[in-house]
């Protein structure tokens, strides 16, 4: 079969997997291919078991995979063949050299970029969905300047705003597309030659354009104000730990003017994943680079504020079990950054879980989905600790539960046999805020919930 268009995805990671799989399952008319460096993960993607948990990808996966959807290892194949090239490859923290710790580390994007040039041998639209730093379709476009002279190479930003846990919904009903161009004619065709890709199934109304720089920032604002927002709520609920107030009920009070509106209120551990930090990291050293150091200082609260909620957290639990961990059987219920991932880039979960090994407590890990990632990272870890699957056998023997991740699951345990099961007095500490803390106090622990007072029998 003739395909209308031939995509081409670079990185087979968190975004490129799912949102390649939506274009493929949305748009049966286009070939649509998948290419990563790690020969394995497309392995993986080409197995039963794909290297991502994600509801609702499986279904779509193998629905889409050999008829219009493919993961493969030929990286210059697939450059020769496409029409539309997806750049979603990762873009993490700079760890060596100049803005090591803040900039973005962009070698892979320039690794990815040079590909393209090297294996072209048409002109193609390349599309930035990886998070980079504003101006950085400036770069790619310098170093795609091809001395083929009919080659010509057309660079889009069209960052994703999926979060992980709710991809598949979010790439089938997004609140928006954003696709940023240059304002040339060429670029101007270009983004409708996009447009028409998300117009298969989205609503015009829906995908939005701009200038390309426009596109590039927009992408780091959004996650620095929805990092902002749990910083602020979580900022909030130290102050009701110390005055009775009840973090609940402070953000509903707020969450119901509509020009605050009610997501992202909900107090918690603090925010992890692959995205927040790195990109708040990114827009600082951005404003650092520009001289604006107030407005730099502004946005470097906002990650203050995250490392001192597990800060928090950890010496809570320390104060209340009478000043000393050590020796103590600790579970944590969930090590996943977020419910429904089994993600655990930077999750809060690990910090608590390295700090509780510090204080030399012996810590008893369980989690649904992240204990494959949990044990990679945990290998050089420091300790005593233990995965377990099971969480009434990871629970058994504690002093104490701490709830990391808002995994429904937890919601529904048998507490009353928990308890029955650890050492008294026994202990929960509530890091999202998701059990029923009247009923576990009645069972007979002592309830540590985030910016709620605590109700403890002695
Ligand atoms: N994870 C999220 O929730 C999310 C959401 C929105 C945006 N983003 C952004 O999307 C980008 C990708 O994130 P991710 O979570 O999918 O990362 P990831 O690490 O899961 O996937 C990136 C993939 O790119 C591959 N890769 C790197 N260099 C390559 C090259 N030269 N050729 C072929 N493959 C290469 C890697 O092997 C890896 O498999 C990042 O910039 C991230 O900030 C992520």
């Amino acid at each position: 079969m003739k395909f209308e268009k031939e995509i081409l995805c670079i990185g087979a990671g968190y975004v490129g997997g799912p949102t390649m799989a939506m274009i493929a399952s949305k748009c049966p008319q286009y070939r649509v291919t998948v290419v990563d460096i790690i020969p394995e993960k497309i392995d993986q993607w080409n197995s039963a078991d794909l290297p991502i948990y994600e509801p609702g990808l499986d279904k779509i996966v193998k629905q889409a995979r050999g008829k219009n959807l493919f993961f493969s290892k030929d990286i210059g194949a697939g450059i020769k063949a496409a029409d539309i090239v997806f750049v979603s490859v990762n873009t993490p923290t700079k760890t060596f050299g100049a803005g090591a710790g803040m900039a973005a580390d962009l070698q892979y994007v320039e690794k990815t970029a040079r590909q393209i040039l090297e294996y072209s041998e048409s002109s193609k639209i390349v599309v930035e969905k990886s998070t980079i730093p504003v101006r950085t379709a400036q770069a790619i476009k310098r170093i795609l300047v091809s001395d083929k002279s009919d080659v010509h190479f057309e660079v889009l930003s069209n960052p994703e705003f999926l979060a992980e846990g709710t991809a598949m919904r979010d790439l089938e009903n997004p609140d928006r597309v954003l696709i940023g161009s240059q304002e040339t004619d060429s670029g101007l065709k270009a983004r409708n030659e996009l447009v028409e890709i998300y117009a298969n199934w989205l609503p015009k109304d829906k995908i939005i354009t701009s200038n390309i720089w426009s596109s590039e920032l927009s992408k780091l604002v959004a996650n620095a104000f929805l990092a902002q927002r749990i910083s602020s709520i979580n900022a909030v609920s130290s102050l009701c730990e110390e005055t009775d107030a009840d973090v609940g009920e402070v953000a509903r009070a707020v969450g119901l003017d509509s020009r605050i509106g009610s997501k992202f209120l909900q107090a918690s551990i603090g925010f992890g994943g692959s995205c927040f930090q790195k990109d708040l990291l990114n827009l600082v050293y951005l404003y650092r680079h520009y001289g604006l150091n107030e407005e730099a200082d502004y946005w470097e609260g906002v990650l203050k504020i995250n490392e001192n909620q597990m800060d928090r957290f950890v010496k809570n639990m320390l104060r209340n079990m009478f000043n000393t961990l050590a020796g103590k059987r600790v579970c944590v219920f969930g090590l996943a950054f977020k419910a429904n991932t089994g993600d655990t880039r930077n999750t809060p979960s690990l910090t608590v879980v390295e700090k509780l090994l510090a204080e030399q407590a012996e810590v008893a890990i369980t989690d649904p989905k992240a204990l494959d990632n949990a044990a990679r990272d945990l290998k050089d870890a420091k300790g005593n600790y233990e995965l377990i699957s099971d969480p009434y056998e990871a629970a058994g023997g504690c002093h104490a539960i701490a709830i990391m991740t808002e995994w429904e699951l937890y919601r529904d345990l048998d507490y009353q046999k928990i308890f029955d099961s650890m050492q008294k007095p026994a202990f929960i500490f509530d890091g999202r805020n998701i059990v029923d803390h009247d009923k576990l106090f009645e069972i007979g622990f002592n309830v540590f919930p985030i910016g709620k007072p605590k109700k403890v029998h002695f």
